[in-house]
């Protein structure tokens, strides 16, 4: 769950790995550091610490150096507590070593090696930059392999070796790294949101093979020797989009950008107002053949996909399951080829998503993906992709990724009811038009935020925070309870509102708001008692409703309301407000919005 960068080029190198390493503090945010290469004499010089990459760059300014060649790391610790010792690099010998990964059996060579008295910090990766340095004889290649053969576990690897020119060399297992040449040099990192100041072409480096990037040229083999012609990609994130564009966070800028995110998400795959999947190469027969669907993901991907299985439910009548990828494996789920199982995430990296997926697969099933970043793990692993296009996704809170997973999963529940025979054309062309509208939907829930900052006031002081709804608002509220404690550590429980009174309702006093959910009209009425229940037991309530059900209650509740869609749609409004209610609870706490602490963006340990 680190962030990794190498570059060899003509740019001065530390500017390029710091900048670098800013797009990828969100994989990881508890120390940062670099090695660059003196072009004076040679050495390789290694600055890091625990903190932010703004400590590392302040402590890089006070020192002149002339480099083009290093590699850098941000960490999000596993092993080993947050230090300047346990930050990447690590040096052992001729080695100097970033990784990402866990690496299971550092103890092991650590003994079996006896490299103990080499090691400074507590890191399963300084024990692997010490096994690279005893096998290293002046051939890296060699010595790369050769340590790849004794590692268990998961490892993105990126090394500079002292007597080498300025070449860079990386190889990894699962954890992703991909690359690019370009006219400034070739560079690497462990996603693309940090190639795109560069280029937008690049490629993901293959497992267990080993890369060299020189200044101009990049030289991919085989584990036997074979070159192998790098396959590039093209993105089509504009280069600048990883910016804030004036915004104080990103996570407000990317739950601005929704209404454009959705509509470049549906706008290709609408053909005369029918759901279109050909240019994505998903057959229909994806859809008729399958016996029951399995939903795997992660987080707010796996929300996204609990909104999906009310839809399947109820228009597909449809067998649907959504299994949290970390628990998948172990919870003997019915798997088989008549499973269409589809995988969300936003990352495409996500390793317990990968593996479930691996393991989905195994049992015979097709893979369909939802998957936001281009040629990703997930997606190579997948039958079929369907990529959304949510431009790069850089605050660790979710909030385009999902409401553009959403809308794949209307055009997909659309499609699927038209080739099952359950819709007619004209009222799958209906259900079309209706998701058509959510960009104009959102942009109006957007012109009206100040009024949620304003709800957003009152709950700042609350410790605890109870969301309630019913039937497809209890959906939303999981997802939107999630985003309110990640980024505002309030503790948040979203709960399904006929439920509360069979034990939480306990919890509930004047200290406790409460913000229900209404954008289910057949639910209005039990949902309007329950909302009574916690009033009337002292809790503030604020209620996020679908603006036709508003006039019953006006004067009575306090109110956010929210444009009219037909009432499967409403997710999509509802979700935007409970985005903008977390986002501004955090940032007027004066919280880092965008780095919540102990998380990270992506997380690829199990
Ligand atoms: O990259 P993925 O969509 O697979 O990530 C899954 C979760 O880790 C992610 O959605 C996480 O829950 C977010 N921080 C929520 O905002």
């Amino acid at each position: 769950m680190c962030g990794i960068i190498g570059y060899t080029g003509s740019e001065d190198v530390r500017e390029v790995l710091l900048d670098a390493l800013e797009l990828l503090e969100y994989r990881g945010y508890d120390s940062a550091g670099l090695a660059v290469k003196d072009a004076e004499n040679g050495e390789i010089k290694v600055r890091k610490c625990a903190g932010r990459v703004s400590d590392l760059r302040a402590i890089c300014a006070s020192e002149k150096l002339v480099s083009t060649c290093g590699i850098g790391h941000t960490r999000w610790a596993t092993h080993g507590g947050v230090n300047d010792r346990n930050a990447h690099p690590h040096q052992v010998g001729k080695v100097t070593l970033v990784h990402n990964g866990i690496i299971e059996n550092y103890q092991e060579l650590i003994a079996d090696y006896e490299l103990a008295d080499e090691l400074a910090s507590e890191t399963d990766s300084e024990v692997v930059a010490a096994l690279l340095n005893h096998f290293y004889e002046g051939n890296p290649a060699e010595a790369l392999k050769k340590t790849v053969s004794k590692l268990r576990g998961t490892f993105a690897l990126v090394v500079m070796f002292a007597d080498q020119p300025e070449i860079i060399y990386s190889t990894r297992n699962v954890s992703p790294i991909v690359a690019t040449l370009c006219d400034e040099g070739a560079m690497l990192a462990s996603d693309l949101t940090a190639l795109c100041r560069f280029t937008n072409r690049y490629f993901v480096v293959p497992e267990y093979h080993i890369l060299e990037l020189h200044k101009d040229a990049v030289i991919l083999k085989d584990f036997e020797e074979n070159t192998v012609e790098p396959e590039f990609l093209t993105v089509d994130w504009e280069l600048n989009s990883a910016g804030k564009a004036g915004y104080p966070f990103y996570m407000e800028k990317e739950i601005m950008e929704q209404p454009d995110a959705i509509a470049n998400t549906i706008g290709n795959r609408i053909k005369g107002g029918m759901p279109d999947f050909s240019k994505d190469g998903v057959p229909d027969t994806l859809f008729t053949s399958c016996e029951r669907i399995c939903i795997i993901a992660c987080g707010t991907a796996m929300h996204a996909g609990l909104v999906a299985q009310a839809l399947v439910k109820s228009i597909l009548h449809m067998h649907i399951d959504v299994e949290m990828a970390s628990e998948f494996m172990y919870s003997d789920p019915v798997i088989d080829e008549k499973t269409l199982v589809i995988a969300v995430s936003q990352s495409g990296e996500t390793i317990d998503t990968l593996e479930a997926v691996k393991y989905a697969k195994r049992r015979g099933a097709k893979c369909l993906s939802i998957i936001n970043v281009k040629g990703s793990s997930i997606a190579r692993e997948s039958d079929y992709v369907l990529y959304t296009s949510a431009g790069p996704e850089i605050a660790v809170a979710s909030t385009k990724a999902y409401t553009t997973q959403l809308s794949v999963f209307y055009l997909i529940v659309a499609r699927m009811a038209h080739s099952r025979g359950v819709f007619t054309q004209e009222e799958t062309q209906s259900f079309v038009r209706e998701l058509q509208r959510t960009p104009d939907v959102m942009r109006k829930v957007l012109e009206n935020r100040r009024d949620i900052h304003v709800v957003a006031k009152k709950i700042l002081s609350a410790k605890d925070l109870f969301m309630i709804g019913r039937g497809l608002d209890y959906s939303i509220l999981l997802e939107g309870s999630l985003k309110l404690k990640e980024v505002s550590y309030i503790h948040s429980e979203a709960y399904a509102s006929g439920e509360l009174k069979h034990g939480p309702i306990a919890l509930i006093t004047q200290d406790t708001p409460v913000v229900a959910s209404v954008t289910q009209e057949k639910l209005f009425s039990k949902e309007l008692s329950n909302i009574r229940e916690v009033k009337s037991r002292g809790a503030d309530v604020v209620i996020f409703i679908k603006e036709n059900l508003s006039a019953k209650l006006e004067g009575e509740y306090e109110m956010i309301k929210l444009p009219d869609m037909q009432d499967e749609f409403m997710v999509l409004p509802a979700s935007v407000a409970l985005q903008l209610l977390a986002y501004y609870v955090s940032s007027d706490k004066g919280f880092d919005v965008d780095k919540p602490r102990n998380l990270a963006k992506v997380v690829t340990v199990e």
